[in-house]
């Protein structure tokens, strides 16, 4: 299915709680946003019947977002129902890593294929203070649950914001070149909370050439299997890569090729377009896939040309943590 300016869409980011056992700085209130009640939650069954409908206009990925995916209930139960939609060949997941190695086995057996793990810090202190109250080891034994598993490529998702981490990226890098991991530096977007943190935008320029004078030179690789917007390069010799996520300084939306789907069932036609296309109450009263598959081609045709996040964050309905990054 293509859209309004001729980009296939297949790739459907779908969030299946707003809840998380973090609060990063950057994506969430201190206090925590108000939680949806649990009726106004997709359930497992609808949201199966929101990716069948999207199967059927042309949708091939699947990842799951949150909050915080692993703290939804029945989360092994959905990628199980997801990997029988015929037309579905991938489902990925974009988790903080903590809850892992509770799940990292069963839900390969489900049928997850990889995940990408957030990680920002190295340093304990500053991993508590950047997630308000997360222990780093925590997400280590998650990323190690990743590799056991299979669950490759793992990806670590690091934003870089200036006089929090910035000392942090050649270590960071570093991890590429003793571990088959692949370190993606996102530039922080003014999305939600994200917005108070978006004066210290690091360009991936700056932390390239970073990389360049204190590590050794980055030659540009193939796309790590994937369908994001990470650029990837790999240090010689190194068993993993290193990635960039230019969303500010570079934006790669003449490329895009997702819709999202909110953990109410609202479907955005892009991360910074605040408008939504209701699925819930029309599946709630019954809509067939006929009703649904309008919808979404509604929503793929409502896809604007591109973000327009320098102009600032005017949504005030959803923080990061609602939309699923
Ligand atoms: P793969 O390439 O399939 O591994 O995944 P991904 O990079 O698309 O997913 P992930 O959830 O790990 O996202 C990494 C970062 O990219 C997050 O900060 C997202 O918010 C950001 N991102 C993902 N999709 C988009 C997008 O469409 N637009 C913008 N501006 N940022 C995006
Ligand atoms: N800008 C860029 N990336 C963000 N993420 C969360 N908030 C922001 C933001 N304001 C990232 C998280 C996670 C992914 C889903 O999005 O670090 O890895
Ligand atoms: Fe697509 Fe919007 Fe992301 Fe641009 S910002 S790549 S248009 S979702």
């Amino acid at each position: 299915m293509r859209d309004a300016y001729r980009r296939e869409i297949n790739y459907l980011r779908v969030s299946v709680t707003d809840r998380c056992n973090l609060r990063c700085v950057y994506c969430m209130p201190p206090e925590g946003v108000e939680f949806l009640p649990h009726d106004e939650i997709l359930r497992v069954e609808e949201i199966e019947a929101i990716i069948r409908a999207a199967a059927s206009v042309g949708i091939r990925k699947i990842r799951l977002t949150g909050g915080e995916p692993l703290v939804r209930k029945g989360i092994k139960d959905l990628v199980r129902r997801i990997s029988n939609i015929p037309g579905i060949d991938d489902i990925t997941m974009t988790t903080n890593g903590i809850l892992l190695p509770f799940h990292a086995a069963t839900l390969k057996k489900a049928g997850l294929k990889r995940v990408n793990i957030s990680l920002d810090t190295l340093k304990n202190e500053r991993y508590r203070e950047i997630t308000r109250g997360g222990k780093l080891a925590s997400v280590w034994k998650g990323i190690q649950a990743a590799l056991d598993a299979g669950l490759h490529p793992v990806k670590i998702n690091t934003v870089i914001t200036r006089g929090v981490n910035d000392n942090e990226v050649e270590d960071l890098a570093r991890l590429s070149l003793k571990m088959p991991l692949h370190i993606r530096f996102i530039e922080i977007m003014p999305i939600g909370d994200g917005n108070a943190w978006a004066g210290g935008l690091v360009p991936a320029s700056e932390i390239m050439e970073k990389i360049n004078r204190g590590i050794g030179r980055l030659d540009p690789v193939d796309a790590i299997e994937g369908d994001g917007p990470a650029r990837y390069y790999r240090i010689a010799g190194a068993e993993g890569t290193v990635g960039f996520i230019t969303a500010m300084s570079d934006h790669f939306c003449e490329t895009c090729n997702r819709l999202r789907l909110t953990s109410s069932g609202g479907l955005r036609p892009c991360l910074y377009d605040s408008r939504e296309i209701d699925l819930k109450t029309p599946l709630r009263r019954g809509a067939g896939e006929k009703e649904l598959v309008d919808l979404i081609m509604d929503a793929i045709d409502m896809k604007p040309d591109r973000h327009h996040m320098h102009e600032g964050w005017t949504d005030r309905k959803r923080v990061m943590s609602q939309i699923g990054g």
